[in-house]
């Protein structure tokens, strides 16, 4: 099989082409490197799958490049590039989540609408719940994304789904709730907790800490990826969630217990564009993906910190660490 993963050099698209790589699939990653993080970070994201003779790279952006030879042949496309991030989505930064996440998925869908894909996966996201009115949430709660972002992101939803319906675009979406893991974007929470551990610097926190996530292991959200793209659930959404709410003030009591550093706070005031709260029903995944998160928060909390001062002693240069 051949799949095409866009954002293949990001967090998550490069723990997924890895996956599809070692189930044998053929992978052409495509990613336009754009500047939210270093490129040197991207590329390091790429190595392992670079490495591998089944993957194939294109440096190519979504909303200008002929996407013709990238696509032919492809029996799915993972689309996961985009502009992430909640809280910077807001003034002139707007533009950038209008181009990546709307324009470029619209382009994107215009390209596959006379291929033989079997398959359109969409990397949705939590955030196009808002503050929901109930938790668990479900995907039919109506969507009112609190941020910038998320209105990008539900936007992008929707235009997958009236491709599907005009136009036969076999899409599923699925919505990831706050993934973490190895390789988590620099400006995530776990990362820059870890950091600020690492540094013996204060951990800033946006608010009381009482807030919630439901924290996602980074296989788990790839497993029900794969599984989107295998099941017979064209036109549908997914939410993809760890399996438990948590505070961040629980969240820093493990790392601290992990670390077995002493956490030190710095909070702030709570940040525009942030839910409250964010919960997954996943009955859903469960009954149509046969899919069921395995990591548990202190188990993926380890990994990642385990990851973070490998990656780190690593380096040679602060310059060079693993969340810059
Ligand atoms: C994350 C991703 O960044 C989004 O791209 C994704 O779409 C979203 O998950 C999702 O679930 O859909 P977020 O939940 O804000 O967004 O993830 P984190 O950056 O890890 O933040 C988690 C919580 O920690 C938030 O309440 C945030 O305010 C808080 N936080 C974050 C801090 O208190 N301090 C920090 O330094 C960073």
């Amino acid at each position: 099989m051949k799949a095409v993963v866009t954002g293949a050099a990001g967090f998550i698209g490069s723990h997924l082409s890895e996956r599809l790589l070692a189930d044998g699939h053929d992978v052409v990653g495509i990613d336009c490197f754009t500047d939210y993080y270093r490129r040197a970070r991207k590329e390091q994201n790429l190595e392992v799958a670079r490495s591998h003779r089944n993957f194939s790279f294109e440096e190519l952006d979504l909303v200008d490049a002929d996407l013709t030879a990238a696509l032919e042949g492809a029996d799915v496309v993972y689309h996961l590039a985009g502009q992430p991030g909640v809280r910077p989505s807001w003034g002139h930064q707007f533009d950038h989540y209008v181009r990546d996440n709307i324009i470029a998925t619209q382009r994107l869908l215009e390209h596959l609408k006379e291929s033989s894909l079997k398959r359109l996966v969409f990397a949705g996201s939590s955030s196009v719940y808002g503050d929901a009115e109930a938790f668990p949430t479900r995907e039919s709660a109506l969507p009112r994304p609190v941020s910038p972002y998320g209105v990008t992101k539900l936007a992008a939803e929707h235009l997958a789904n009236l491709y599907t319906r005009n136009f036969g675009i076999p899409a599923v979406s699925v919505r990831y709730f706050t993934v973490y893991g190895p390789r988590q974007r620099p400006d995530m929470a776990f990362a820059r907790f870890m950091r600020a551990l690492a540094d013996g610097e204060p951990i800033e926190i946006y608010g009381d800490g009482e807030q919630t996530r439901e924290f996602t292991y980074v296989s788990d959200a790839v497993e029900g990826t794969i599984k989107a793209a295998t099941s017979d659930v064209v036109g549908m959404v997914f939410n993809l969630g760890g399996g438990s709410r948590v505070t961040l003030n629980k969240v820093l009591a493990t790392l601290e217990e992990i670390s077995k550093v002493e956490v030190r706070r710095q909070q702030l005031p709570s940040a525009p564009g942030d839910p409250r709260h964010t919960g997954a029903s996943i009955n859903l995944a469960r009954e149509r993906l046969g899919w069921e998160p395995r990591v548990s928060l202190r188990d993926g909390l380890t990994k990642q910190w385990g990851w973070y001062q490998d990656t780190r002693s690593g380096m040679s240069s602060s310059a060079s660490r693993p969340n810059d």
